[in-house]
């Protein structure tokens, strides 16, 4: 696992953003993985503004995000292929069908995770996955007591994750209760993570993360396994995390 910690928020997006267009610009045909969330929005936005003012070019990639809330169609607000259109997919030149999220509203769900496992598999596996983490350890859906060798599925939101993303819903009554997400095992299967976490808020689960034992009580600490792994902070997602050349 790699640490990098830049001085500022802004810093840090600008790191991860390099990374992937350093990725689309020698990989054309890239597999990207892809997550939502307050975090990666201005991901997105740098994003777009470098398709815009230096035609970096997605026609030839393909993306995966990493879940969807069951219950919520694409053309509801709260989705995550919403949430992508509206930062992203609209903003560049990707070609739709090469872009893909498990169906939160399939009629069958568990046959929606083998599906969407068995489309990733045809596309060769995911080049970089990009992850945020929620307050409750989460990467993806992937609330405490996921398997480390989960697969995508149907799984129960965590309360922590209910409470934080019950404002963007107008209350926590108004939230799914369950999402569709990439499981732990899909996430370590990916040929490289790069996860990104912003806001001292984040700092107590990131210093669970990368310095406490791996465990299924902290999904994102099985990041530790993977050989090809950054974890790109701001100095106050760092700040628990002592001396950092113990970790790198
Ligand atoms: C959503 C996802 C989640 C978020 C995490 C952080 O696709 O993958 O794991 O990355 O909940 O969310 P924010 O950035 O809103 O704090």
């Amino acid at each position: 696992m790699e640490i990098v910690i830049q001085r500022s928020a802004d810093a840090a997006i600008e790191f991860v953003t390099q990374i992937i267009a350093r990725e689309i610009r020698g990989n054309p045909r890239c597999v990207l993985g892809l997550a939502t969330g307050r975090t990666m929005e201005p991901v997105y936005a740098r994003l777009a503004q470098l398709h815009g003012n230096d035609g970096l070019d997605f026609s030839a990639c393909r993306t995966f995000n990493l879940d969807e809330y069951v219950g919520l169609a694409a053309d509801n607000k709260h989705s995550y292929r919403h949430y992508m259109n509206q930062h992203l997919f609209d903003k560049v030149n990707i070609a739709f069908d090469n872009t893909h999220l498990p169906d939160g509203v399939a009629a069958n769900l568990a046959d929606e995770g083998k599906r969407y496992e068995r489309l990733l598999a045809q596309a060769g596996g995911i080049d970089l996955q990009l992850l945020g983490i929620g307050l409750s350890g989460h990467i993806g859906f992937n609330e405490p007591l996921s398997a480390l060798s989960s697969r995508t599925r149907v799984v129960e939101l965590a309360p922590e994750t209910i409470e934080q993303n019950a404002q963007l819903f107008g209350g926590a009554h108004n939230m799914p209760r369950q999402a569709i997400t990439m499981g732990v095992g899909t996430i370590l299967d990916c040929r490289r993570c790069i996860l990104l976490a912003t806001g001292y808020e984040k700092s107590e689960i990131i210093a669970e993360a990368v310095k406490g034992p791996i465990t299924h009580m902290v999904p994102a600490s099985a990041l530790q396994l993977h050989s090809n792994c950054t974890v790109v902070l701001d100095d106050p997602a760092a700040a628990l995390l002592g001396r950092i050349s113990n970790y790198v």
